[in-house]
């Protein structure tokens, strides 16, 4: 009796991770966490805008407790986000890296690619955008704001009050203009790149995505902006201190 020996060969890996960890697959990545983070800056965008609607900013009060209504909705939420902005970071870094490590040498002679300053500037821009992002959760979201524990006449958190007295301290108001124009160049760049990196503009549409991106970007700058600019020049104004509800009196503490 023969033994045939069969040999099983180099295991084939499986299709999609091989997808996932190749560069193009890694693009991909970046691109739809991109995009859903683009999504969540416009519907931040839009909720926030919400300060201009009724007396005092309270419509931002209305909007944050709804917001609030249901925790556990509220923190999933959150942990998603905070899912794809790590996967967005971490694959990015990645695809610089693999860049890096395929081209070890300076040229010789700087070939005069055409890139524009957000181009250049787009890990720099990130990593100031990051450091935007960890404090601003923690002073608004976290509760860190010294102005954090203020109600409204309804015993709301005054979510307007805390923002908009925040706005009234020159440096932090500054910090969030410079980072608010670094966000500004990230996301000019970043929208046309998601289109390019799905073979979504042509050679035809390339410059037209450029300009939308570009647009769209700057729309969503100013509209944040606008914020700390409407407070500092005292468009937006705060409930008078003796019509506050005391925080032992508020909603929260009836919950
Ligand atoms: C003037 C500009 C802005 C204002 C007034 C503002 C206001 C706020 C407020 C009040 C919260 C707390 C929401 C809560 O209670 O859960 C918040 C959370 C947050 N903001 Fe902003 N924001 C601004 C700009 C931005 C920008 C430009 C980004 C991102 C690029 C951003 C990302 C976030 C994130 C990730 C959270 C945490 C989400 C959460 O835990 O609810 N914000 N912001």
């Amino acid at each position: 009796m023969s033994v045939v020996s069969v040999s099983k060969g180099p295991r084939q890996p499986n299709p999609l991770l091989a997808f996932l960890v190749s560069s193009i697959g890694k693009k991909w990545i970046v691109g739809i966490s991109g995009g859903l983070l683009i999504f969540f800056v416009l519907a931040h965008l839009a909720g926030n805008l919400t300060i201009y609607i009724g007396p005092f900013g309270e419509g931002i009060n209305a909007y944050a407790q709804a917001l609030h209504a249901n925790p556990v909705l509220l923190w999933i939420a959150r942990g998603g986000l905070l899912l794809v902005f790590a996967v967005h970071i971490g694959t990015t870094m990645s695809l610089i890296i693999a860049n890096r490590r395929a081209r070890p040498q300076r040229y010789a002679v700087k070939a005069r690619v055409q890139s524009t300053l957000a181009v250049r500037t787009m890990a720099l821009s990130g990593l100031v955008v990051l450091s935007f992002l960890i404090f601003h959760v923690l002073q608004f979201a976290g509760g860190l704001s010294p102005h954090a524990d203020l109600y409204d006449l309804q015993g709301r958190h005054d979510v307007a009050a805390m923002i908009i007295l925040s706005f009234h301290n020159p440096l932090v108001s500054g910090f969030y203009l410079v980072s608010l124009v670094l966000l500004g160049m990230h996301l000019s760049h970043g929208i046309s790149s998601v289109f390019q990196t799905f073979g979504l503009s042509g050679r035809k549409s390339f410059g037209l995505i450029k300009q939308g991106g570009l647009l769209l970007a700057w729309a969503l700058i100013i509209g944040f902006a606008s914020i700390p600019v409407a407070s500092v020049t005292g468009f937006l104004k705060i409930l008078p201190a003796d019509r506050r509800v005391a925080p032992e009196l508020s909603a929260s503490s009836q919950l």
